[in-house]
């Protein structure tokens, strides 16, 4: 905890675009609800929001963000990009590639499970909460709030997920710098995010499938599917292969991907 405060990482950030404006907290209801708050006072693209603890962390779904203090990453990242609201999904998946790639760093067997999971040894070691707000056919600001278990310890998770999520530690058997890794989490997505807008999403999506896992089940409206991924379309959606070689193409929020 010592080196994991908001002067620290001021100094670390100087200069950066992401990461410009630090606001540290030791605890908040949702590190997305701050970010959202500052987005509407007008607060600059790059300002990011950290906490040590969460009270009211958010998952998809409406699920809960288990966000004790000591431990974990809580950050919101708050970008205004210059692309039109139907982007919206590029970015959640840029998030996913630019984390995924900083984990290689530490851990082998990274993958991503689409829309936005980030999986070690096929368990869940972070999570991202993309919200947006818009102006007529503009983006006014997009918040990327993402969650990394760091150094939390498989008793501590809650039962229900125990078994299906990880840590950084817990997996790599170290216990690893939380202001180190917010550091690289900053600036490998301010690569992946200057790369995309200078590039567009081809280059995410190839990325992107480099790390997805290939075969999943879908639960949709239709019941369970089973598939291969064939990749992601423009708006972001999967393009999955059934077992009658029919391709559906699915889109977040119809379907929950759950574990073969
Ligand atoms: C998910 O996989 O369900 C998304 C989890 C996102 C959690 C992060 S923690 C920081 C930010 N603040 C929140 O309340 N949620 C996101």
């Amino acid at each position: 905890m010592a080196d994991f405060n908001g002067q620290i990482l001021t100094s670390l950030l100087s200069g950066k675009l992401i990461g410009n404006s630090v606001h540290f907290f030791h605890e908040v209801d949702s590190t997305n609800d701050v970010a959202v708050r500052l987005a509407l006072m007008g607060v600059s693209e790059g300002a990011v929001v950290i906490a040590d603890a969460q009270t009211k962390g958010k998952g998809r779904l409406s699920r809960v963000w288990q966000s004790p203090p000591g431990c974990n990453l809580y950050t919101s990242i708050i970008i205004r990009p210059p692309t039109e609201p139907a982007c919206a999904s590029q970015i959640t998946l840029l998030v996913g590639v630019a984390i995924a790639e900083l984990l290689s760093l530490y851990c082998s067997e990274v993958m991503l499970k689409w829309p936005n999971d980030v999986q070690v040894g096929g368990k869940k070691v972070s999570g991202i909460l993309t919200e947006m707000r818009t102006s007529g056919k503009e983006i006014d600001f997009v918040i990327v709030g993402i969650g990394i278990n760091v150094n939390m310890k498989r008793e501590a998770f809650d039962e229900v997920i125990r078994d299906v999520s990880t840590s950084l530690s817990e997996e790599t058997g170290i216990d690893i710098s939380r202001c180190d890794l917010t550091v690289k989490l900053y600036d490998n997505f301010e690569k992946w995010y200057t790369k995309y807008i200078r590039e567009g999403f081809e280059p995410v999506r190839d990325a992107w499938l480099k790390y997805s896992s290939r075969d999943i089940h879908v639960v949709s409206g239709d019941g369970l599917q089973k598939g291969k991924v064939m990749g992601i379309d423009e708006s972001g959606a999967l393009l999955l292969i059934d077992e009658d070689k029919t391709t559906r193409r699915i889109i977040a929020g119809d379907v929950s991907i759950i574990e073969d």
